[in-house]
This record gives structure tokens, C-alpha cells and sequence, in this order.
């Protein structure tokens, strides 16, 4: 399906995938700053924001990718630069597989190539039951203060606490199922041909530094910003020096 979006400035496009369980809000200072630099597009995924769906169930990883797909030819474009914030960042691996020549480069933006071990898939599953039972609002009081750091502001909060309540619950069951499912992408980095770029906040409650080092240092164009100050949301939390770092990698790709 094409996916509803946002978007700002002209140019070539930088193509923005927000993560779980938020929407293209999480965007919103890197529309406003980037738009001097490329056209800047924040899509919704499916089944929330502007990008309804009717049945919510038995989504995978692929067929998120598959609708980036479909909304990169809609916008009448070969190849984006693209950016993928955590649950994003999986579907970006997966647009690798299947459309390589449509990604320019790559922003790994806390995320991961590992795939859910059993600890983690029982997690899902715990939250999509509590989901069930409680509504999308309820993740908030499990998961925020991971994806948050102490120092986020209480605009920051509220802001990403309304992102949590308006997800449908169907849509946010068929995102947990669908990251438990995802495939291992770690073979996968060693074959990305493009300028990437991964940001990590240093103080993500869900990821390491290190991993993210190792990350970066697996891809062959591979760099590595870390970002002081901030929890896992990066494009919130710290949006000038996020920017920053997203500037000074996009002045250097080609867009031909
Ligand atoms: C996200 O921020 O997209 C999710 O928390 C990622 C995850 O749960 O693996």
C-alpha cells in the first residue's frame, strides 16, 4: 500500500521511517530543519496517522518495506535517502533485500540487525496481551522510560505519550508480532554498498553503545555518531544535535 506522509523542502528525497509504537511525529523537529537540504518526507506506516488499514493482522517486516517500496515510486523517485528509527531500521534492512537500488544512503537510528531472542519474543508477546486488554495507552507506563532519558523534557513526554494513545491497538499487536518474527540482518550489513550513517543515544535504555559501534563497523561505508543527552528517541529528544549529525552526512552523498 502507499503510505500517507508529511513533507517539507525540495530536492532530493530523504525518506524519514518512524518506530514502535509512534508515527511521523517523531519527525517533526528534522522536517522543520532539514527541508533546506531535501525534499523531507515523514511517512506513516500502515494502520495509523494518515496511512489507515483495514485488517490488522499477520504483518511482517517485509510488507512494511514493501509499502516504503510502493510510496518511493508514488513520490516519482528512483532512490531515497533513507532513515530508519528502531522499528524502522528493521524495515529498512528488509528494503535492502528486496529493493537495494532504491536506497542512496542509509541512517541506522537506534536500532539493531540482531533478531529477537526468546526473552525478547515473550516480551512481545506480554505486550501485545496487555494491548489486548488495556489499549495502546498502557505500553506507555512499560515502556517510556526506556525510550525516553531523565532529561527529556515534559513537552517531549507528553508529545510522545499522545504518539503512544493514538496507535490502534490491531496496528500495534500487528507490530509487536511483526518485529517478533523479523529475520536476523546481521549477515546482511557486510553487503550494504552505501554511505551509512548509525546515531545511538547515550543513554538508550534498550541498546548498547557498543553494539552500535559494532554495528557501524560492520557495514563497509559504515560511521558511527553517538548522541549525549538522550534516551532511544534521538529525533526528539536531541533534534539540534541529531541535525547536526544528519547534515553533516547528507552533504557528503551524491545525489547525482
Ligand atoms: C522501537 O522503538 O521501534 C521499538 O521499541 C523497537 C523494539 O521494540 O525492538
Amino acid at each position: 500500500m502507499k503510505l500517507g506522509y508529511e513533507e517539507a523542502g525540495e530536492g532530493p528525497v530523504l525518506l524519514l521511517i518512524h518506530g514502535f509504537p509512534v508515527d511521523r511525529r517523531i519527525w517533526r523537529p528534522q522536517l522543520e530543519s532539514l527541508a533546506t537540504l531535501r525534499r523531507v518526507v515523514a511517512v506513516d506506516l500502515r494502520g495509523r496517522g494518515k496511512s489507515p488499514a483495514d485488517a490488522a493482522e499477520g504483518w511482517t517486516i517485509d510488507d512494511y518495506a514493501g509499502d516504503i517500496a510502493e510510496t518511493i515510486d508514488a513520490l516519482g523517485v528512483h532512490q531515497v535517502d533513507l532513515v530508519g528509527l528502531s522499528m524502522g531500521g528493521y524495515i529498512t534492512f528488509s528494503l535492502l533485500r528486496m529493493h537495494p537500488e532504491k536506497v542512496r544512503s542509509l541512517v541506522l537510528m537506534s536500532t539493531k540487525a540482531e533478531e529477537d531472542g526468546p526473552e525478547a519474543k515473550k516480551g512481545r508477546d506480554d505486550n501485545a496481551a496487555l494491548v489486548r486488554e488495556k489499549g495502546s495507552e498502557a505500553l506507555g507506563d512499560r515502556m517510556l522510560q526506556n525510550l525516553l532519558s531523565k532529561s527529556a523534557s515534559d513537552q517531549v513526554k507528553k508529545d510522545v505519550a499522545d504518539m503512544f494513545r493514538s496507535i490502534p491497538p490491531d496496528s500495534a499487536v500487528a507490530d509487536l508480532e511483526a518485529m517478533r518474527d523479523r529475520p536476523d540482518s546481521t549477515a546482511l550489513l557486510a553487503s550494504i554498498r552505501v554511505p551509512t550513517l548509525v546515531i545511538q543515544g547515550e543513554e538508550d535504555g534498550l541498546l548498547t553503545l557498543e553494539a552500535g559501534r559494532e554495528m557501524a563497523a560492520a557495514i563497509p561505508e559504515g560511521r558511527f555518531v553517538s548522541i549525549p543527552g538522550s534516551g532511544h528517541f534521538v529525533s526528539v529528544q536531541q533534534p539540534r544535535l541529531v541535525n547536526e549529525a544528519l547534515r553533516d552526512f547528507l552533504k557528503d552523498v551524491t545525489t547525482g
